[in-house]
């Protein structure tokens, strides 16, 4: 394949039918600084509808009609009415999944779930967690916390053992769809029938997946490979802002049979109260999904969020997650081949798996000595990507507002600061707190 020119990356833009998506973004400070935005993976551009919407909730709702918003603005129900539109980008139904938390709270609340029904209803033997060692730190953090709570133990592998290690003593798979180091990622499918065949619950991190790949829950078609709990993040592909909601969703079988025998979940908080304004002084769990709520949401950050979510749902005339997955395989494609051609012999190495069905929407590259000090001459250039300890230069593709050009440009620049060795000047070797 001839490698692709600047222009004929220009023609694949004006023939991009997600192109016109790009406009919902403000990137206008980040254009005028010459910027090319590729850690959307890590913190999703701001949406241009948020900061009306902010100002709208934070003078009308919250500064002229004070607490009547929680009715009249409909704040008591923002974290189902927003759950039912990512429910749409994850292959869930209206009605089971919610926003709340953070994604390590709401992991915390399934890991404990699956854990309790697990063990009313398997052999003392099945008190294992299979995850991936190099799943992100909080997932494994937060696992060994909770397993650890409840005489359960976690099982690391890396991703080529972990069918071989579920098994009869295996109680629930917790993994992560792509992996935020690697790119790779998981077939949700296949993962979810080897552990329901050996007796287990999957507990999906949707965190890199969640606005970027397709995402089929209940099993798209097929009961037998519909997961059991989810959870996922709403500032990354989501586009919710820094430190924007979570969100949790639980497959309506093991909710209702959490209905049927009152059960709770950890995190027994008011708000996931069947009746909170009873003022009850026993905790019987609200319906379904709902006793998955805690506390009182977070409403600035839920609208900002409703923002974030609904530039995703704006590709829904455009051919939705199948016209982004197109278009994320083919700028990452078009990475790999220009990092191929231009950063050949330089130390560089490619460790996002090239094979689609195992790619999520971001490529990771290695480099010999490290590559902190590439990834900050390449942000002084203003390529925007991130590093992660000990050696990943991390490069995410949102299909909503990167453009083929923009990849183009990306790899010119990395090009330049590799021929030039300018990344090994002093000022790059100064680490920031956020890498
Ligand atoms: C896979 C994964 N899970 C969870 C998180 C973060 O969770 P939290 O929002 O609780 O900080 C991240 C953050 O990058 C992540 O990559």
């Amino acid at each position: 394949m001839s490698l692709p020119t600047r222009d004929a990356c220009a023609a694949l833009d004006a023939v991009d039918p997600l192109a016109p998506l790009r406009a919902a973004f403000d990137l206008d400070a980040a254009d005028a600084r010459g910027e090319i935005y590729l850690d959307g993976n890590s913190l999703g551009p701001l949406p241009r509808a948020t900061p009306a919407r902010v100002r709208q909730v934070l003078h009308d709702e919250w500064g002229r009609d004070l607490i009547g918003s929680w009715n009249t603005a409909g704040w008591i129900t923002l974290p189902q009415r927003i759950g039912d539109k990512i429910a749409r980008l994850v292959g869930a139904g209206a009605g089971e999944l919610v926003v709340a938390d953070s994604t390590s709270v709401n992991l915390y609340k399934a890991l404990a779930t699956a854990m309790t029904l697990v063990a009313a209803g398997a052999p003392p033997a099945r008190r294992t967690i299979v995850s991936e060692r190099t799943n992100f730190p909080t997932d494994l953090y937060i696992a060994t916390a909770a397993a650890g709570e409840r005489g359960f133990s976690v099982r690391l592998e890396d991703a080529g053992g972990l069918a071989s290690a579920i098994g009869e003593d295996t109680a629930i798979v917790m993994l992560t769809h792509v992996n935020y180091r690697t790119g790779h990622m998981h077939d949700m499918a296949a993962v979810t029938r080897v552990a329901h065949a050996a007796g287990a619950l999957v507990v999906w991190d949707l965190a890199h997946s969640a606005g970027a790949v397709p995402v089929a829950l209940a099993g798209g078609g097929d009961p037998a490979s519909a997961a059991d709990f989810a959870v996922g993040c709403g500032y990354k592909y989501l586009n919710g802002g820094p430190g924007a909601p979570a969100f949790i969703w639980v497959h309506p079988r093991h909710t209702a049979r959490m209905d049927a025998e009152g059960w709770r979940q950890p995190l027994a908080g008011w708000l996931g109260h069947a009746s909170p304004f009873a003022f009850a002084t026993d905790y019987q769990p609200g319906p379904g999904i709902t006793r998955f709520i805690c506390g009182t949401p977070p409403i600035v950050s839920l609208a900002a969020l409703e923002c974030g979510v609904d530039t995703v749902l704006a590709a829904e005339p455009f051919g939705g997650l199948d016209a982004i997955r197109r278009k994320s395989l083919a700028l990452t494609d078009l990475f790999l081949a220009l990092v191929d051609a231009r950063g050949a012999g330089r130390g560089l190495a490619v460790v996002t798996p090239r094979d689609h069905a195992t790619r999520g929407s971001q490529v990771s590259l290695a480099h010999e000595t490290g590559g902190h000090a590439i990834v900050r001459a390449l942000v002084a250039r203003g390529v925007i990507g991130d590093f992660r300890a000990p050696d990943i230069l991390r490069f995410g593709f949102a299909p909503l507002y990167t453009r083929f050009v923009d990849v183009w440009d990306a790899v010119d620049r990395l090009a330049h600061v590799l021929d030039s060795g300018e990344w090994r000047e002093a000022r790059f070797a100064v680490r920031d707190a956020v890498t």
